[in-house]
């Protein structure tokens, strides 16, 4: 048996909303690995916690209790829930990409310059980044025109698109992906799931969460299902 990638075990996250003095909850004692070059679907009714996982992962959120155990290419076997910032962004820079249902919007940075820069940040040259950047947007038809522009003004789905070629672009170890093609027409949905399956075939172990799960059949190995913040 391959060791796994990443193991969760007993991880744990409550929201204190400080206004009312209430405790939500984000996930309950999650439990579950994922081994090398494997996709994992979670899904789960909204509010059930499943942004709240991967969140926790990419270390957005910090955990109130558990572990998540990662194998490291740089660092080794290190416990997520306790690793320090700067080990994160290494991290996130190096070996774990995130897609999040919204795009984030860098000012005065241009569809081009937002997917290059991304793999710039690995250490590569700068023209082998930007011929692999303008590969990938020509991948997801953006159109060409849009390369130079900023993404403020972009459609919804010319947005995502972006977002799903910023992190795909790294060859991140694990990809985490929140509803990557939840904007998406039918036709840019195919061609995110022909990206997920290519990554996959190189290696990269994916852990997403998908409304149509059934679109990624073929792709995804094993489901993970989530209700009220507890994983089944
Ligand atoms: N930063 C936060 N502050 C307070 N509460 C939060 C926070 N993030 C998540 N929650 C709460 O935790 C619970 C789980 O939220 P989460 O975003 O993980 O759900 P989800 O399964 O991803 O839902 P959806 O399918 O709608 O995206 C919800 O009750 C939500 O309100
Ligand atoms: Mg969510």
């Amino acid at each position: 048996m391959n060791e796994p990638v990443l193991s969760l075990r007993n991880v744990s996250k409550a929201f204190t909303l400080h206004a009312q003095e209430q405790r939500v909850e984000g996930c309950r004692d999650v439990t579950f690995d994922l081994a090398p070059g494997e996709f994992v679907g979670i899904t789960g009714r909204s509010g059930s916690g499943k942004s709240t996982v991967l969140k926790l992962i990419y270390r957005t959120y910090l955990p109130q209790a558990g572990e998540m155990r990662y194998a490291s290419e740089a660092f080794g076997s290190i416990d997520l829930a306790r690793a320090d910032e700067r080990t994160v962004l290494a991290l996130r820079r190096q070996e774990i990409g995130y897609v999040s249902q919204f795009l984030r919007v860098v000012p005065r940075t241009t569809a081009r310059e937002v997917v290059e820069s991304a793999m710039r940040e690995t250490g590569t040259d700068p023209s082998a980044a930007r011929a692999e950047a303008e590969r990938l947007l020509e991948h997801f038809e953006l159109p060409k025109a849009l390369w130079e522009s900023f993404p403020q003004t972009f459609s919804g789905g010319e947005k995502l698109r972006v977002n799903v070629a910023r992190a795909m672009i790294k060859r991140p170890r694990i990809l985490l992906l929140d509803e990557p093609t939840a904007s998406l027409d039918a036709h840019s949905k195919s061609k995110v799931r022909a990206l997920l399956a290519s990554l996959k075939t190189e290696g990269t172990t994916m852990l997403g969460i998908f409304h149509d799960l059934a679109f990624m059949e073929g792709v995804c190995d094993r489901e993970l299902h989530m209700e009220a913040g507890i994983l089944s």
